[in-house]
């Protein structure tokens, strides 16, 4: 079983797709993490982010079991993986790491960008969560606070937009809702409204 979340920065589908792997039973890649990683790695030897044939190595030699998410959630380790999330063969290596992930069993859920559209194309059920740029803004803002950091509501927004817009509009494996997503824009929803209502959907699709 797979079930393949994709949406925005700050919609909320990390914290869902923890969840729901646990209450499913099954494994759980955060997909960004793995470009977060190679984005970490190339910026801790000094590289630019250009250096197509150095990302792949990177990618090659990546443990997933070593990803730290405290590390590798930095602001600027974001920004470094969206640059390099435009390189075509590095999405290559990284996509054939993540689905065999995704093969081992008892399944697994997986989050980010493209699962439904490239990754897992034939994933049991797909999620695509999104929510307005303001509230996924004020959510992150409050969230960064929350953990002592500085946070400028006005900033976090243009943050967002900006790399909402890289992600998009790239040509290769832009973020898009796939044909056979549901969508679940949790604008209105506290996390605990969103954990009900894609439970619900999973099931369902689940005993279909
Ligand atoms: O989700 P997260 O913010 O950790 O992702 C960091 C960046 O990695 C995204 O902005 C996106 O450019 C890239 N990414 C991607 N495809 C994925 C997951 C992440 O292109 N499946």
């Amino acid at each position: 079983m797979i079930v393949a979340i994709d949406g925005p920065a700050a919609s909320g589908k990390g914290t869902l797709a923890r969840r729901l792997a646990d209450h499913f039973g099954l494994r759980h890649l955060d997909t960004g993490l793995t470009y977060r990683a190679v984005a970490a790695a190339l910026l801790a030897q000094g590289l630019p982010l250009g250096d197509e044939a150095v990302a792949i190595e990177i990618a090659r030699n990546l443990d997933l079991a070593q990803m730290d998410k405290s590390v590798l959630s930095a602001h600027e380790i974001g920004e470094a993986a969206s640059r390099i999330a435009v390189l075509g063969g590095l999405r290559e290596e990284l996509v054939r790491l993540q689905r065999s992930f995704g093969d081992l069993p008892p399944g697994a859920v997986l989050d980010g960008r493209d699962i439904g559209t490239v990754v897992c194309p034939d994933a049991t059920v797909k999620l695509f969560v999104t929510a307005s740029p303001e509230a996924r803004a004020r959510r992150r803002t409050d969230e960064m606070l929350s953990k002592g950091q500085e946070a400028n509501y006005a900033s976090v927004l243009e943050d967002l937009k900006r790399r909402d817009e890289r992600d998009s509009k790239r040509t290769v494996a832009p973020m898009k809702q796939a044909d056979d997503a549901v969508l679940l824009d949790t604008t209105e929803m506290d996390i605990e409204t969103a954990f009900q209502a894609a439970v619900d959907i999973i099931s369902r699709a689940k005993d279909t």
